[in-house]
């Protein structure tokens, strides 16, 4: 049995065992988003309770409710205190609605409907390097969540939004913006990094840019009648088009990992075009061959493979990367948390 809080089955397990624990690990995908689907981490407060008063309160059977509360807890995500009683634990409380920096809203993207279909083509992907998403559902992930089914599209952005918040602080930390007047967040989401960024630093300027109805809900501190709106801009846009913003420093934070090699090029050159000579250009991803998460690392790039066709990269492959598309990079610095800065400039002369 794993031990509580660890993904995956234990070290000392027998090999068949956890080779049969691993091909069953979609067990705790659906676990965890069926405890945020019913809410559960939200009817459950500091004293530990019962299973059948949790399965009245969320509206459960309570034998079914017991089985998903065991199967949580041998991960770590809420903890049996006696038979048939649970409390929280630091994992479940995350499922928390209103969890600072909680991951409910990712958890009920995980394993949302169309993570299912798209994880179950991943043999394809791998044959054929390219995502799933437009065999299966005919248009482009982004396509899909804006137009075909936009309250998904709408949990997407909270979920960025709620997960960036947990990042937020660290990258805030980690970056020297010493001498940026103007920061742009391309793809920025709803802006929460940029609002924590504008926060800190009350001389600078900001742009957000995102598809329109990710701009349109921006928060409302960034909206030109929010506390930080005569500071902010809004800028609707397809970055495979332009990106008509000019900034001394450019982020991408989760945006360049979406994308093949060619792509990521294409907009990194189209990024360059508008932007003035020794620019910087910060992409803020994990970096696999750094991180200290390689279990969280390595299934994004599968996930980024098999929902858009990107990959998430080495330090060698962002150099290459910046390079190709006529960047200097410069280097890679850690944040503390589970991304890395890779920074490059606009060259001078062009
Ligand atoms: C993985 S999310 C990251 C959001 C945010 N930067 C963060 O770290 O939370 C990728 C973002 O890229 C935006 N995006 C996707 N395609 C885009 C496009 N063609 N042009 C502009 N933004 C795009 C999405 O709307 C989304 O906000």
């Amino acid at each position: 049995m794993a031990e509580p809080g660890t993904a995956g089955p234990a070290p000392g397990m027998e090999a068949s065992l956890r080779l049969h624990a691993l091909a069953y690990s979609l067990g705790v995908t659906a676990a965890v988003t069926a405890a945020a689907r019913l809410s559960l981490a939200d009817v459950l407060d500091e004293e530990p309770q019962p299973v059948g008063v949790l399965a009245a309160a969320v509206g459960a059977d309570r034998e079914a409710l017991g089985q998903l509360l065991r199967a949580l807890a041998c991960h770590g995500v809420f903890r049996e205190t006696e038979e048939g009683t649970y409390a929280h634990t630091e994992l479940s409380r995350l499922l928390r609605t209103d969890a600072p920096a909680g991951r409910r809203a990712m958890a009920l993207l995980a394993g949302a409907p169309f993570a299912w279909q798209i994880w179950s083509r991943l043999d394809d992907a791998v044959r054929t390097g390219r995502s799933v998403f437009p065999d299966v559902y005919g248009t482009t992930l982004f396509q899909h969540l804006h137009e075909e089914e936009p309250e998904l599209g709408m949990l997407f952005d909270r979920a960025m939004a709620k997960s960036g918040e947990a990042t937020s602080a660290a990258v805030a930390a980690a970056l020297d913006l010493t001498g940026t007047a103007t920061l742009a967040d391309i793809g920025g989401g709803r802006g929460t990094l940029l609002k924590a960024l504008l926060e800190q630093h009350p001389g600078m300027g900001g742009v957000l840019f995102d598809l329109e109805k990710v701009v349109a809900a921006a928060d409302p501190s960034l909206r030109e009648d929010g506390a930080l709106g005569d500071r902010c801009r809004l800028v609707a846009g397809d970055c495979h088009v332009d990106v008509p913003v000019k900034a001394d420093t450019y982020l991408l934070k989760g945006v360049v990992h979406m994308w093949n090699d060619d792509t990521a090029v294409a907009v990194l050159r189209t990024i360059a075009r508008n932007a003035p000579a020794e620019a910087r250009v910060i992409m803020i991803e994990q970096v696999l061959d750094a991180t200290r998460n390689p279990e969280i690392a390595t299934v994004m790039n599968l996930l980024m493979l098999v929902s858009q066709g990107g990959r998430e990269r080495t330090g060698g492959e962002f150099r290459a990367l910046c390079e190709r598309a006529g960047l200097e990079f410069r280097h890679i610095t850690g944040t503390g948390s589970a991304v890395h800065l890779v920074e490059a400039v606009v060259p001078g002369r062009r």
